[in-house]
């Protein structure tokens, strides 16, 4: 048995503890307002192979750098800041994350050999502080093992990655509850890579020249990994609900709409109130609780495909394996 991994306050003490641990090559779990992420020095080659190594991720699919200061850009890269101001102005701090061309010194094991590096500033106060306190730069995927439901809680980390890193810092239930949204701008025109917590609508009022490359192309890697098919998945059965009867199994339901009759099946409803924001704040918690039930079938029902939407169904169709 693995030693169970400590479960700190985000409190001055705890920071200045984990941000001691960063600066010495040291792993550990974050709160930020999308996902927890599993960071560790952006510059630290030992420090990345280890938060590879603790994911069983491939070392192909690249990290996003977490910077406290729109200045530390210049570090990353040679893209014009003035080129970045409205993006910045609008969606920074947030869940935007911005692909660029990278400069040589940062590490290729981070960006999984790529020429480009991938930047957010996050929302999250305890993120940018432990940013701050530990050099500037953190590497940092979500959380979970590779393919796994996403944590957004210090528990859910706690339950999938204890005894492979050195400390979780509470920060409490992730607000936004989805990933950042991701937009590459090495090309000649910006193109969004991952739906996720900034909708595509919103980004359209700076970049009206945005457009999406979301699917898999045949035969090529994807562009980004987190275009792979099945991904985010429940270690339980799951498929998108089209309209067939329940019954029959031990179900789970995770709802927008449909409410069964059959009492036997746990339904999860995403927001009463119809509202994404909060379905997207739930849609990990709901598979993560539902994953425990030990049920036969994980039933999801797919949200409106606007908004924040696009995440959601995104999430759910790569839970069930129907990328
Ligand atoms: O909200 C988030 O983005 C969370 C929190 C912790 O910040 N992080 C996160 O990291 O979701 P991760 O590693 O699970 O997903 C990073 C995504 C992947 O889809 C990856 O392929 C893409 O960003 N990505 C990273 N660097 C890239 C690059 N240079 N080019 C293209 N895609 C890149
Ligand atoms: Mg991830």
């Amino acid at each position: 048995m693995s030693e169970l991994t400590p479960i700190w306050p985000a409190d001055p003490e705890f920071l200045e503890k984990a941000a001691s641990i960063l600066k010495n090559g040291g792993i550990g779990a974050m709160p930020t307002e999308t996902v927890y992420g599993l960071a560790g020095d952006a510059f630290n080659t030992f420090a990345i192979s280890r938060i590879f190594e603790a994911k069983n991720r491939p070392t192909f699919n690249p990290l996003i750098v977490h910077i406290s200061d729109p200045a530390d850009l210049e570090k990353l890269t040679s893209f014009p800041l003035s080129k970045l101001q409205k993006l910045i102005e609008a969606f920074w701090p947030g869940p935007l994350t911005l692909v660029l061309p990278k400069l040589e010194s940062v590490p290729d094991l981070t960006t999984g050999g790529r020429p480009s590096v991938a930047v957010r500033l996050p929302a999250h106060l305890v993120a940018r502080d432990l940013i701050r306190l530990s050099g500037g730069f953190l590497a940092a995927p979500s959380a979970n093992p590779f393919n796994y439901i996403s944590p957004t809680t210090a528990e859910h980390v706690q339950s999938q990655l204890s005894g492979k890193i050195d400390f979780i810092l509470d920060g409490g239930s992730c607000k936004v509850g989805v990933e950042s949204t991701v937009i590459s701008l090495t090309e000649d025109r910006p193109v969004l890579l991952r739906h996720g917590g900034l909708s595509f609508e919103d980004l359209k009022t700076v970049l009206p020249d945005l457009h999406e490359r979301t699917e898999l192309h045949g035969g090529h890697g994807p562009d980004s990994p987190g275009q792979l098919a099945v991904h985010y998945s429940p270690g339980t059965p799951m498929k998108l609900w089209k309209g067939e009867p329940l019954s029959g199994k031990k179900t789970g339901l995770i709802s927008w709409n449909f409410i069964p009759e059959d009492a036997d099946v746990t339904v999860l409803r995403l927001s009463e109130k119809g509202d994404l924001r909060e379905a997207a704040s739930r849609i990990f918690e709901f598979l993560h609780i539902l994953d425990k039930l030990n049920l036969d079938m994980i039933y999801a029902e797919s949200v409106p495909e606007m908004g924040l939407g696009k995440a959601i169904n995104d999430r759910l169709r790569k839970a069930a394996g129907k990328g």
